[in-house]
């Protein structure tokens, strides 16, 4: 064997042991791939070492050549296991980046979620009757003709059906409710006396829209019953109701007499304007705002409810719950209420 046969077998062991080295000390794939042009490369280090073997002896050239595969082959697998590695290393670190991530971290220009004028007056409304004790009903938006008109003392072929432009559905007798009052007999229904409840909800009226007019709106619909109810403890309760909901304490209100079939006597409710003293654009210059009619509870609207009208006795009241809140933020036309327009949705 020649010398030089010797000294490339040692060459071969510390190019083996300072390869194996270099890839345990790459830290990032940028630099591991460096090391692997150095040493695996075309022009590599052991690219140089298979050209000395074209001037060895047959002989050294067939223990020499396994040698150096074997070398390529523990240099390449060392060189993949850590290029893993590193490469998992690099997928953790992205990940915990991502956890990091706040998805409600503030953004400048993104727009902040507010409560609708709707919600936010009906929650007002549901707060100050709940002081006062009542409760909060609800009812089906799809009613019976039994419940919207005929348990409300308006009989089929009744002229006052006309009061209240109404759809009808496909299904027999049934209708779009007109209005909150069908949740009266409802609740009376159930039996527990006295009830003092106030019905917040959707009616549906096929009518033709303006500033004023909706075919779909709100109201809030009220109802007292107890052994002994009068007119003075209805018109308390009103008066107090809007004094908090306007926030003003000299708020007065007035009566005209008036007709629903459902009370008697029946009442509008008017209220001093909570704008001006003397006249202004929301109360068109009379100082007044008509903004409710009530009663008493007709007789044979308790029966519909299974009430004895003998023992007991009841006060109703209902009011455009949309338009209130016109009155209340100053808005010019009932049509932006459902026309969800983000520049007025957002001033609340
Ligand atoms: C009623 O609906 C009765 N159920 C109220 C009632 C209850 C009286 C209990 C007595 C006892 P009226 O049809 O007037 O009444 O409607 C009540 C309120 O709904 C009106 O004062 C008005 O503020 C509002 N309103 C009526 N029609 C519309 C409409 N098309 N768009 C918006 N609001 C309306």
């Amino acid at each position: 064997m020649s010398t030089n046969y010797n000294d490339l077998k040692t060459k071969i062991i510390d190019l083996k042991d300072r390869c194996l080295a270099d890839i345990q000390s790459a830290v990032s794939l940028e630099s591991l791939e460096e090391i692997r042009v150095l040493y695996l490369g075309r022009k590599g280090k052991i690219a140089d070492f298979m050209t000395l073997l074209k001037d060895l002896s047959l002989e050294e050239k067939r223990v020499m050549g396994p040698l150096l595969n074997d070398l390529k082959v523990t240099i390449e697998t060392f060189f993949f296991e850590h290029k893993h590695h590193l490469e998992a290393e690099t997928f953790k670190q992205k990940e915990a980046c991502y956890q990091d991530f706040d998805v409600t971290a503030y953004t400048p220009g993104l727009l902040k979620g507010s409560l609708h004028p709707l919600t936010l007056a009906t929650e007002e409304i549901q707060n100050i009757f709940r002081s006062m004790g009542y409760k909060v009903a609800t009812g089906p938006e799809v009613e019976t003709d039994f419940f919207n008109f005929e348990a409300l003392n308006i009989p089929k072929n009744h002229p006052a059906r006309d009061m209240q432009d109404t759809f009808w559905t496909s299904i027999p007798d049934t209708v779009l409710r007109t209005h909150t009052s069908p949740v009266q007999i409802r609740e009376m229904r159930k039996g527990k006396l006295p009830l003092a409840l106030i019905v917040p909800g959707r009616v549906y009226r096929q009518e033709a829209t303006d500033a004023s007019h909706d075919y779909m709106f709100h109201q809030v619909e009220g109802l007292y019953i107890n052994k002994k109810t009068s007119m003075a403890e209805l018109i308390g309760t009103v008066k107090n109701f809007l004094k908090a909901f306007f926030k003003q304490e000299d708020l007065q209100v007035r009566l005209r007499p008036s007709y629903f079939p459902f009370v008697e006597p029946g009442i509008e409710i008017d209220m001093s304007c909570p704008f001006c003293k003397t006249g202004c654009s929301t109360c068109k210059q009379s100082t007044w705002i008509e903004i409710m009619g009530a009663g008493l509870v007709h007789p044979n609207v308790l029966r519909h409810g299974n009430i004895d009208p003998e023992i007991y006795s009841g006060f109703a009241f209902g009011f455009g719950l949309t338009r209130l809140v016109l009155l209340k933020y100053k808005i010019p036309d009932i049509r932006l209420i459902h026309g969800n327009h983000k520049e007025f949705l957002k001033q609340f």
